[in-house]
């Protein structure tokens, strides 16, 4: 995606040990325009899909996916990563294993939200090493419903989240797909849409 590529090239920062700060547009101050046009783009390529769900997870997966679910006309559930005092139902869980943190941690969703009827599109800000991603396929699987695609806004290519996605069956289709982020400098990849 041109214009989401030509933003990091203005506004992305890369800091050591691999990691690209985009605080000023997707992490933490957010631009709604770009992020309209984002999830726009999402459901674009899952127009056909039959898509009834898009599932995400607090926090910064939540602007690109309540886009992309305004345009598929869906609703959009993103996994909490901490226990809400209001979750007393029925959960579905799953563990997520941060490599940058070295902790596990437990996301949910409650059971009535998602069915074996429903068809799942995933969004996540940032592809890394695809924990966060798996830990959602799971949630999904666990409800029995089928998860169609992973939406990924910046896929870290030179990590090894998109081929865990792979092995697992999954389409994963990123809109800024980085190759290397050496020497403070953020190499491209051509995107997937
Ligand atoms: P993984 O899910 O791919 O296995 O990732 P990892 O544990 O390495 O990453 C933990 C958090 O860092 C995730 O956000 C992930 O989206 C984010 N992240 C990974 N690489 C980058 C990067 O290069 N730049 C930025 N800005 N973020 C990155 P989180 O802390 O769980 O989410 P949120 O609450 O901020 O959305
Ligand atoms: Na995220
Ligand atoms: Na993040």
């Amino acid at each position: 995606m041109e214009e989401l590529v030509q933003r990091i090239k203005e506004d992305g920062r890369v800091l050591g040990e691999g990691v690209l700060k985009v605080d000023s547009f997707v992490t933490h101050q957010v631009d709604p325009d770009l992020m309209e046009a984002i999830g726009y783009r999402f459901a674009e390529v899952f127009a056909e899909a039959g898509i009834t769900k898009v599932v995400t997870i607090e926090a910064s997966g939540i602007a690109p996916a309540l886009f992309a679910a305004k345009k598929l006309a869906v609703p959009m559930i993103f996994a909490r990563k901490a226990k809400s005092l209001t979750m007393d139902e029925e959960l579905l869980t799953s563990s997520v294993y941060s490599f940058t943190k070295q902790v596990t941690s437990q996301i949910s969703i409650s059971r009535k939200f998602l069915s074996s009827d429903d068809k799942v599109l995933i969004i996540d800000d940032f592809l890394a090493n695809g924990q966060a991603a798996k830990g959602l396929v799971e949630l999904c699987q666990q409800a029995g419903a089928k998860v169609d695609g992973i939406g990924i806004v910046i896929e870290k290519s030179f990590q090894d989240g998109r081929d865990l996605l792979e092995e697992m069956g999954m389409r994963v289709v990123s809109l800024a797909r980085i190759a290397s982020l050496k020497n403070g400098e953020v190499e491209f990849l051509e995107g997937d849409a």
